[in-house]
């Protein structure tokens, strides 16, 4: 590292950061375009441009070896799987399940994501008050579950790995000691209990097996492509639509905007509240040769820390208001939250989907939405967003006089 390059001691993982990192990210995009974490010897990127910069270089900025910040994690946990692959084999894993997450195959699953999603909002809102992160984790797993094509009695071994899958990304702290056995347990069960037999040819673990077959992937690829595609699409969808809730609840101009007509809002609702608050907070690469970030000097076989809940919250890219919530923002869908390049995320249309799915059945149901208590956070390495949220709502379907009355709310001036 040179002598004067930008340093800083940042206990990026320590509780008291993650219950509240934007002070911390503002402080490090000030510092500089890359900044040496001192206590985990990674280099933070933490502006928007620098990480753009970054994710449009992966021969560069490589996945293979450097996603996560343990050595035990890059060579043997998340070794040769989609996210730590690069190249042709990423290229390979990635292509198994293509079709699956395509426009047509979003477009052939609507009908039942919507149905799923009324359902799950008259049960949820009935009594006038509902947790947004059990609504969020119900829709959500329910449609993970199905997809995959898994059997419903392993839900909670499924579910309570896909968290700590996250957290093993992390450095080697209590957090990620406490996930090993976690993660382990969910890709046992995935060994143990998944086979051609007794899964949906056209579920995602049939087409994963069908690849096997048409010796496009190796069998040993198969359990950790679907242990990947189980954790990446569970926790990040259900905390990005639970927060996206929580802040229409807590600006209920936004609510009536979007209320009025989901068709145009719902979708820059989700990506509003994504580019606030990332789901995904930070993942790593690995330099493959030395390079520049913003006039930083960094050499081969360094490690980045992609700072995606940072990048939404620069001023430079989306202004004094970067920490507001506003979903008539312009390219609000422009934000890094679902990361960039090769590795953009592959789930974008389907967790987009799920979230407008939701937002329609609660805009046609109810009028007002209020945070009805204090909403607890959850702490992981990787992910942000809330373990709880208790929500409270008035029903009243849309009428025509309450569109009016809406309409008018909807002229007056700027949103907070
Ligand atoms: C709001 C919801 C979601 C967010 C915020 C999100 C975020 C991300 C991010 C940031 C990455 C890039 C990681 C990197 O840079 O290395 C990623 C990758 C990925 N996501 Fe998502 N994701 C979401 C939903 C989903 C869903 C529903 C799926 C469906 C299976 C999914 C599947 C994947 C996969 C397979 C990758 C790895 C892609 C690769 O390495 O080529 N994600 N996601």
């Amino acid at each position: 590292m040179p002598a004067f390059a930008p340093v800083s001691s940042l206990p990026l993982f320590d509780d008291r950061v993650l219950a509240d990192p934007y002070p911390f990210y503002d402080a490090l995009r000030r510092t500089g375009a890359a900044v040496h974490l001192d206590q985990y010897g990674v280099w933070a990127v933490a502006g928007h441009a620098d990480l753009a910069a970054v994710l449009k270089m992966p021969d560069v900025f490589g996945s293979e070896g450097g996603v996560a910040l343990t050595a035990l994690a890059n060579q043997k946990l998340v070794a040769g799987t989609v996210f730590a692959s690069d190249g042709a084999r990423h290229a390979d894993l990635r292509r198994v399940l293509s079709k699956q997450f395509s426009q047509r195959a979003m477009m052939a699953l609507a009908g039942r994501i919507t149905a799923r999603a009324e359902r799950l909002v008259r049960q949820y809102t009935a009594t006038g008050r509902f947790d947004a992160l059990a609504l969020a984790r119900h829709m959500v797993c329910d449609t993970v579950m199905e997809l995959m094509g898994l059997p419903d009695a392993d839900r909670d071994v499924l579910l309570s790995g896909t968290a700590a899958t996250f957290d093993v990304f992390g450095p080697h702290n209590d957090r990620y000691q406490q996930a090993l056995p976690l993660a382990s347990r969910m890709v046992g069960t995935l060994h143990e209990k998944v086979t051609r037999k007794n899964v949906p040819a056209e579920s995602w673990m049939g087409a994963i097996f069908d690849a096997v077959d048409a010796g496009q992937i190796d069998e040993a690829d198969a359990i950790p492509l679907a242990s990947a595609y189980a954790a990446a699409s569970i926790d990040t969808t259900v905390l990005g639509l639970a927060d996206c809730l929580v802040q229409l609840a807590q600006h209920p101009q936004q609510w009536q905007i979007m209320r009025r007509d989901p068709d145009r809002w719902a979708t820059p609702a989700f990506h509003e509240a994504l580019r606030r608050e990332a789901p995904i907070q930070g993942v790593g690469r690995l330099l493959t040769q030395a390079a520049d970030v913003g006039g930083v000097h960094l050499d081969a076989g360094e490690q980045v820390w992609l700072l995606y809940g940072s990048a939404g919250r620069d001023p430079r890219r989306w202004g004094d208001n970067a920490d507001g919530y506003d979903i008539r923002r312009l390219h609000t869908d422009r934000h890094l939250a679902f990361g960039g390049g090769p590795h953009l995320c592959a789930g974008i249309l389907l967790a987009e989907l799920q979230a407008q799915a939701v937002l329609r059945a609660l805009a046609s149901r109810c009028s007002h939405l209020t945070v009805d208590g204090e909403p607890a956070r959850v702490l992981n390495n990787l992910l942000r967003g809330y373990s709880s949220a208790p929500i409270a709502v008035e029903h009243s379907p849309r009428t025509s006089s309450s569109a009016a009355r809406t309409a008018e709310t909807c002229q007056q001036g700027p949103v907070t």
